[in-house]
């Protein structure tokens, strides 16, 4: 398989598999018990919380672990309106090109709960309009999320921009950073943040296995009920093999930041695809492509096809692409970030992401053109 979907997720690095295994085989205790066993798997994720927490340059109480992005990002945008809401402010702010895990979080709280919700345009090179931004804000604001890295597309965003117009109006500021863990620093403090979600699985972690980070001081409502976990944020006994998995994995996505070189590799492959696509198809549009972009990820266009059928054709070829967000794998639907971004739907249908990773080499990149010319020039064209 010619695997190029890693934004919606990776396979498990070998760190994370070994601090895994003896949970999923021979240890087995709740960390809640007070025996010797618990205690052990309390060691664990205790752990887990320091190592996570000196990685985002934050405090080991700052860090609640979850099941993964989307619990995250519900937990932050719902547990913050819930507590803060008799504030008297009930306006919120998010990004049009949010992934689901937010923008649906957000419209049902503006749905269900009473809440007034502005979504932010983006251009047609997927970045926020500041402007319309800052014009959003207003006495009653009291919560923004706005996405580091965009899912389908890599776009970066300004998040300490952002987060600076909020800071002296009292809102809340958090970021979906699923994306953009292992792939850009993410240091919460320092974009002036307030709360950050993360997902194991995009940075070679485990399924399962996710965290919000809350800033010392800033008090969330639990969304679920059922036991003191997490300091009463988020009841429910720890996953400890995958919290364990994601500490391990984060170690290593954080060092490759930290070091550049495996980014810059995947860069340099990540045009390499494009300059090969656009001499098979000088159609071919890159989406975000004036935007700063995370280095793996390459979403384009190709007018004259058929999406669907194209990626079907790729996938028998043996290449693993995504005609978007993963989540909406089954969904015909044109993507609404591709959309926000000026495409039309028919283009947007016409769309692939390929997302590079950390095993991806050349040869890959040079078979998966090597198929895509096959399959652009016998089946697909419309
Ligand atoms: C930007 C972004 N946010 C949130 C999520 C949801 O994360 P999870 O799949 O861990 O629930 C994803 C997953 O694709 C994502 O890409």
């Amino acid at each position: 398989m010619l695997y190029f979907d890693h934004n919606a997720t990776t396979p498990l690095c070998d760190e994370a598999r070994e601090a895994m295994i003896p949970w999923i085989g021979a240890l087995f205790g709740n960390p809640s018990s007070i025996h010797a066993a618990g205690r052990q798997a309390r060691a664990v994720i205790d752990d887990a919380r320091d190592r996570m927490a000196s990685l985002l340059g934050a405090k080991p109480h700052e860090i609640i672990f979850t099941s993964g992005g989307t619990e995250s990002c519900n937990l932050a945008l719902a547990g913050l309106v819930r507590r803060h809401r008799s504030s008297g402010k009930n306006h919120l702010v998010t990004i049009v090109t949010e992934h689901h895990a937010v923008l649906h979080t957000m419209r049902s709280l503006a749905k269900n709960e009473g809440c007034e919700l502005t979504e932010i345009p983006v251009d047609s090179d997927g970045l926020i309009d500041l402007h319309a931004f800052e014009k959003a804000l207003r006495a009653e604001t009291l919560l923004v999320s706005a996405m580091f890295a965009n899912n389908e597309t890599g776009v970066v965003q300004p998040i300490a921009q952002l987060a600076s117009l909020c800071r002296n109006r009292g809102v809340f500021v958090h970021t979906d950073a699923v994306q953009a863990y292992g792939k850009v620093p993410c240091f919460p403090n320092e974009l002036g943040i307030d709360a950050l979600s993360l997902a194991a699985h995009k940075f070679y972690g485990p399924l399962g296995g996710g965290l919000l980070w809350l800033r010392s001081g800033v008090s969330i409502e639990a969304i679920q009920h059922g036991g003191y976990h997490e300091n009463e944020r988020r009841p429910g006994t720890e996953n400890v093999a995958s919290i364990a998995g994601m500490a391990a994995a984060a170690e290593r996505a954080g060092k490759a930041v930290k070091e550049g070189g495996e980014l810059m590799r995947q860069e340099s492959l990540r045009d390499r695809l494009w300059q090969g696509i656009s001499k098979i198809d000088s159609t071919a549009l890159w989406n975000g492509k004036g935007s700063m972009l995370i280095a793996n990820t390459l979403n384009v266009s190709f007018p004259k096809c058929d999406g669907e059928t194209l990626l079907m054709a790729l996938d028998l070829e043996g290449v693993a692409a995504s005609s978007g967000s993963a989540c909406m794998v089954g969904s015909i639907q044109a993507s609404h970030v591709l959309v926000a971004m000026g495409l039309t739907e028919e283009t947007a249908r016409a769309t692939v992401r390929f997302s590079l990773g950390r095993h991806t080499t050349e040869g890959e990149v040079d078979a998966t053109l090597a198929a895509l010319g096959r399959v652009l020039n016998r089946q697909v064209r419309v």
